[in-house]
């Protein structure tokens, strides 16, 4: 049985609509308006214990309201959801031992109190045995290098180490799956290395299922080898993350080199290639052009041939997209999506 079940899973969020100023406050307690928000609409996700994955997608894609319902703190409109067997919005409780949660942007520790305090405190709240809260305390001190931090105040932590002492919290009771929101959000480049390290280790060794939101490629490269992609409430894409650039990486730019500055050789370049293509001068030198055209559409091969029997062509050159770039593009909402006509 998969680890984690989701099946046309839904969220409708109510909001209430009111019209700006008093008139409008009186007119909502007299005939209160509501209009519908669909956060995530109708998704379908299995993943097997030990899988590592990364959900991604622009902001308001619905992912954090996915976890949500993963965690139980938000109950699903319509649709099945199972975290290891259970329905996590019925079964709070028992659900919450299972799962480690850890936000980039909140703390779960006391913001007033010593690490080591909160750990207990955590530990307490999840009736953690006490030989096994021992066990697992030594192990994730040792491996984040705790110990000189747990006399500390959280408010007194930097970043990083506050981000530490919080996987540390997120993983006391022995979770099986780990959920991860940003977990590298405004660290500097060794800690968030570190830090994935140390989450990589988690899943291989521990067998930790993990899911991982993130806008950072090197946290989703290093971390995941399957994508999960959401936009609009629906998943986009699932798969291996090499596939990716495979389904969403259709734009290409072939630059050449000419022989020499050529006047009107963005005209002719452009009349040669006519629906094919955007062509322009690689700024600021004008003996360079680049060409921007879909691969869905045309082959590079056909393109160059059509430009070498018109332009004195020198050198050319093909630049397919980076994973890291379709994912930017993603993020910012720039991405075709599948029903909008991805090559098959
Ligand atoms: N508690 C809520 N009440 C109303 N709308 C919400 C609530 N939580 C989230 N939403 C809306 O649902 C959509 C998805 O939000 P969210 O899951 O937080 O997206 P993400 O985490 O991908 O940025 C957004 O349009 C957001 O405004
Ligand atoms: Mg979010």
């Amino acid at each position: 049985m998969p680890l984690i079940e989701a099946h046309d899973l839904t969220k409708r969020f109510r909001l209430p609509v009111k019209s700006p100023g008093l008139a409008g406050a009186v007119k909502h307690l007299l005939r209160p308006r509501h209009e519908e928000k669909l956060a995530v609409d109708g998704i379908d996700l299995t993943i097997e214990a030990g899988e590592s994955v990364a959900y991604v997608g622009p902001n308001g894609a619905g992912k954090s309201t996915t976890v949500k319902m993963l965690t139980g703190i938000v109950v699903p409109s319509s649709g099945k959801v199972r975290v290891g067997g259970l329905v996590p919005h019925k079964r709070r409780i028992e659900n919450a031992r299972n799962i480690g949660v850890v936000f980039g942007q909140r703390t779960q520790l006391w913001w007033d109190l010593p690490v080591q305090e909160s750990l207990r405190l955590l530990g307490d709240i999840y009736e953690v045995p006490e030989d096994r809260f021992g066990r697992n305390l030594r192990e994730v001190t040792e491996l984040l290098e705790l110990e000189p931090l747990l006399r500390t105040p959280a408010r007194q932590l930097s970043l990083g180490q506050r981000m530490r002492c919080d996987l540390a919290a997120s993983l006391l009771h022995g979770p099986s799956v780990l959920y991860l929101d940003e977990p590298t959000i405004g660290l500097d480049v060794a800690v968030k290395e570190r830090i994935r390290q140390f989450i990589k280790r988690v899943n291989a060794e521990r067998e930790v299922t993990v899911l991982l939101t993130s806008h950072d490629l090197a946290d989703i490269e290093g971390l995941c080898s399957r994508l999960v992609m959401i936009d609009k409430g629906r998943i986009a894409f699932d798969g291996p993350l090499q596939e990716i650039r495979e389904r969403f990486g259709r734009e290409r730019v072939i630059h050449l080199i000419l022989h020499e500055a050529h006047p009107g050789g963005v005209a002719i370049a452009t009349d040669a290639l006519r629906d094919l293509a955007t062509v322009a001068i690689d700024q600021p030198e004008p003996h360079r052009l680049s060409v921007q055209f879909d691969s869905a559409h045309a082959t590079a091969g056909a393109i160059a041939g059509r430009l070498m029997g018109v332009l004195p062509v020198n050198d050319l050159r093909l630049d397919e997209p980076s994973i890291e770039r379709i994912i930017r593009q993603l993020y910012e909402g720039e991405l075709r999506f599948a029903e909008e006509g991805a090559a098959p």
